[in-house]
């Protein structure tokens, strides 16, 4: 490569917007949408997190979201290359969401191999009457006992492999061929599989009671900054910001695409389907609830198990019970996999810059110790224990303190917000003016700051 500017990434990118918009979806919605928010917005006050749900998306999502996009694009280049064109002593920023990506891609291919199993069972509803004690039921009983255990789970380990060669075979045909035309294909597949099932959904009897949990605010959830943490924290994961991959996939992007505009698609794209799969889920809790007799919160309270333990005995119970668990379990798995490819992508790009390997080598450099490391620790009965501790470090100090610093470092010690909207806004159609540079660079930077403190001091 020759030239200033030209990274890894100058060579082969997206080759129309469409793809890099279908990517960029693909990559925010995932397992964060479909099987997080739920619980994260019902453990947070169900309707009263839309409060500071909304106002993280606003205030802190979209802008944010133009940030990477305006970083990737400019300085064409993967996370720690980009940081570094900024200043040498950016580079670690970069790196520090490469392993953030790392430690995520290690226990996301779980969830999706437990959804492919899943999606199987529920055609022969091979749970049983009693999803609890069956295999997922197991698993979380067997993680709970401490010391190594490094037992195989039944049926787990080779799904997890299909879904390394797979995420791996698309990064390995590169940008346009394989995670543009992956997304362009899944996307669309997606929306309709999920739309049936919350038709499906709302038209179960005793839907409305979920609902009513879910929409029942309890405002004095708004006093406690945990609620706040977490509504950011999901706002961040799910929009897949700050973790580099924005970054990378904005590098990918044609000098003279309207980013602001795709970004505006991608985040009411992704608010969308989280608020869609929120009404479907808890239709079908309210269906679950109703027809048992338990309460609707003891139903949700199994947080990471709501899936596998709670929806298979929904299933049992429900009309197109088997209609519902393919469209369910086969969508964790589409929205899974395109975003997991994003997750892996960061790591592979960010070779690529730094050592020039080529495509095929650097996916394997990066991803085959991932998979391996991701099948042995999940595919045995050690890792879920970890997995939602993991799951809830990374998204408040892992990724919100690290985008504060970034955000102030950029606003105010290397003072590049100015020329980054100026980039910007050259394409653009939503102008990044001085309101931008405000919510990026001190009122973002300052709210994060002040609700970890507040949440460090509250526990
Ligand atoms: N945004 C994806 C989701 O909602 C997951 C993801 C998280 C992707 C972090 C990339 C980085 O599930």
């Amino acid at each position: 490569t020759s030239g200033e500017l030209a990274g890894a990434s100058e060579k082969s990118g997206f080759s129309t917007r469409k793809a890099f918009i279908f990517a960029a979806i693909g990559s925010a919605v995932g397992l964060g949408n479909i099987w997080r928010f739920p619980y994260v917005a019902y453990e947070g006050g169900g309707g009263a997190f839309l409060v500071p749900y909304l106002v993280a998306l606003l205030l802190a999502g979209i802008p944010m979201l133009f940030l990477d996009y305006a970083m990737g694009h400019r300085y064409r280049g993967s996370a720690p290359l980009a940081f570094r064109r900024i200043s040498k002593r950016g580079e670690w920023f970069g790196w520090w969401q490469v392993l953030i990506t790392v430690v995520i891609g290690i226990y996301y291919p779980a969830i999706i191999a437990w959804a492919i199993r899943y999606t199987g069972f529920s055609v022969d509803k091979a749970w049983g009457s009693d999803p609890e004690a069956f295999l997922f039921g197991d698993f979380l009983r067997a993680a709970e006992t401490p010391g190594p255990t490094l037992d195989v789970v039944p049926g787990v380990l080779i799904p997890m492999v299909v879904v390394w060669v797979v995420t791996l075979g698309v990064l390995a045909l590169g940008v346009q061929a394989g995670i543009g035309r992956t997304a362009i294909i899944f996307i669309p597949a997606l929306v309709i599989a999920f739309a049936i099932l919350v038709v499906v959904a709302l038209t179960l009897p005793g839907a409305s009671v979920g609902l009513n949990a879910l929409f029942s605010p309890d405002w004095s959830a708004l006093a406690e900054p945990g609620v706040w943490v977490s509504a950011f924290g999901q706002i961040f994961f799910s929009l897949s910001v700050g973790f580099g991959i924005m970054i990378t996939y904005a590098s990918y992007v044609g000098r003279k695409t309207d980013l602001t505009g795709s970004g505006a698609v991608v985040a009411f794209s992704n608010s969308s389907f989280e608020l869609l799969a929120g009404l479907g889920v808890f239709a079908v809790l309210g269906f679950l609830a109703s027809s048992s007799g338990q309460p609707v919160d003891e139903v949700v309270a199994q947080g990471i198990g709501l899936a596998f333990v709670a929806f298979p005995a929904i299933l049992n119970e429900a009309p197109a019970g088997v209609l519902l668990g393919v469209l369910f379990f086969g969508s964790l798995v589409v929205a899974g996999l395109t975003s997991l490819i994003s997750i892996v992508e960061v790591g592979i790009s960010a070779i690529r810059d730094k050592t020039g390997a080529g495509r095929v080598a650097a996916t394997m450099i990066i991803g085959l110790p991932m998979a391996v490391v991701s099948c042995v620790l999940l595919g045995t009965t050690g890792g879920l224990y970890v997995l939602d501790t993991v799951d809830n470090f990374i998204n408040s100090f892992g990724i919100l303190l690290v985008a504060a610093l970034s955000m102030l470092a950029i606003g105010w010690v290397w003072r590049r917000l100015r020329p980054l909207a100026d980039h910007m806004n050259v394409h653009s159609s939503i102008r990044l003016g001085a309101w931008w540079r405000v919510l990026v660079a001190a009122l973002v930077p300052l709210v994060l700051v002040v609700m970890l403190v507040l949440e460090l001091v509250d526990n």
